[in-house]
C-alpha cells in the first residue's frame, strides 16, 4: 500500500502528466480529520468540494454555499498538509460572471485557503474566466455534464448528454475546458459511451462520477462513499463502509450504558 508518508506530493502537474497512466482517485474532504484519513489512504486528490452544503451544512442543494464557506473548509483541509493534490470548488456565482472577480475568488481560495486548484463549473459559457484564471498560474480543473450548479436550468439532477445534440454540447464543453488551459476535468451524470469518447478526444485527465469506467480517474463524494446518508444512495455510488450505521450503533450504545450505569467504568474514572 503506498501511503502518504511513502509517495511524492501530487501537484496539478503530475495529474496532468497522468493521462493514460494509473487512474487517478479522488474523493471530497471538508475537514481536518477525514482529509488525514484520505491522504493516508493513498488518494492522490483531495476535493473540497461545493458539495459540502449538502452533505455538511444540510443545504437542499449547491448554490446556497459561499465563498466564506469554502474557505473555512478549505483552511480546515489544508492543516492535514495533505501528499495528495488540494483542489477547492469555486462556488456559485463566484465565478463566471466577472472575469476580475473570479480571479480574485479563485487568488482567495489558493492564498488564504491554501488549495494548490481550484475547479469551476461549465465549458463554453466560462471559457474566458478558465483562461484569466489559468493565465494568473493558478491551475484549474475544470467540471461539465451534470453540473449541480445548474440543479435549477436543468430543472433536476438529469443525467445530461443522452441525446446526440446535448452528447455534442457536452463534448464541446470538455474541448474548451481543455483548450483553456485546465489541468483535468471532472465529467459528472453522462453516459458511459460519452465519458469514453470524451477521454479518448481529449488529452487532459477525465474524472467520472456517474460517468462510467472508462474516465482516466473516478470521484465520490465522501459521505457517499462512507453510507453517512443510508436513505440517499444514487446508482452511481458504491457503498465502501456503512459508517453511518455503525456511528449511530456505537451513539446508541453509548446511551444505553450512560442510563444503565456501565460508562464510565473504573477503567475510564480517575
Ligand atoms: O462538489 C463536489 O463534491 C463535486 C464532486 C461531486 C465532483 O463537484
Amino acid at each position: 500500500m503506498v501511503t502518504a508518508t511513502h509517495r511524492r506530493k501530487v501537484t496539478s502537474a503530475s495529474v496532468r502528466a497522468g493521462k493514460g497512466g494509473e487512474k487517478l482517485t479522488s474523493v471530497t474532504a471538508y475537514d481536518y480529520p477525514t482529509a488525514r484519513i484520505a491522504d493516508e489512504a493513498g488518494v492522490d486528490i483531495l476535493l473540497v468540494g461545493d458539495s459540502l452544503g449538502m452533505v455538511v451544512l444540510g443545504y437542499p442543494d449547491t448554490t446556497k454555499v459561499t465563498l466564506g464557506d469554502m474557505l473555512h473548509h478549505t483552511k480546515a483541509v489544508a492543516r492535514a498538509k495533505p501528499m495528495a493534490l488540494l483542489a477547492a470548488d469555486l462556488p456559485f456565482l463566484s465565478y463566471g460572471v466577472d472575469v476580475r472577480e473570479t480571479i480574485r475568488n479563485a487568488g482567495r481560495l489558493i492564498q488564504e485557503g491554501g488549495a494548490e486548484a481550484v475547479k469551476l463549473e461549465g465549458g463554453v459559457r466560462v471559457r474566458e474566466h478558465i483562461r484569466a484564471v489559468v493565465d494568473c498560474q493558478i491551475p484549474v480543473m475544470g467540471h461539465v455534464g451534470l453540473t449541480p450548479q445548474s440543479v435549477h436550468a436543468f430543472g433536476g439532477y438529469k443525467i445530461q448528454g443522452k441525446k446526440s445534440e446535448d452528447a455534442d454540447r457536452v463534448l464541446r464543453d470538455a474541448v474548451a475546458v481543455q483548450e483553456m488551459g485546465a489541468f483535468s476535468i471532472v465529467l459528472e451524470g453522462i453516459p458511459a459511451a460519452l465519458a469514453e469518447r470524451i477521454t479518448r478526444e481529449i488529452d487532459i485527465p477525465t474524472i467520472g462520477i456517474g460517468a462510467g469506467p472508462d474516465c482516466d480517474g473516478q470521484v465520490l463524494v465522501l459521505h457517499d462513499m462512507l453510507g453517512l446518508y443510508p436513505d440517499m444512495r444514487p446508482k452511481f455510488v458504491k457503498v465502501y463502509a456503512d459508517v453511518g450505521e455503525s456511528a449511530q450503533a456505537a451513539l446508541e450504545r453509548f446511551c444505553r450504558e450512560v442510563r444503565e450505569g456501565i460508562f464510565p467504568g473504573p477503567e475510564h474514572s480517575f
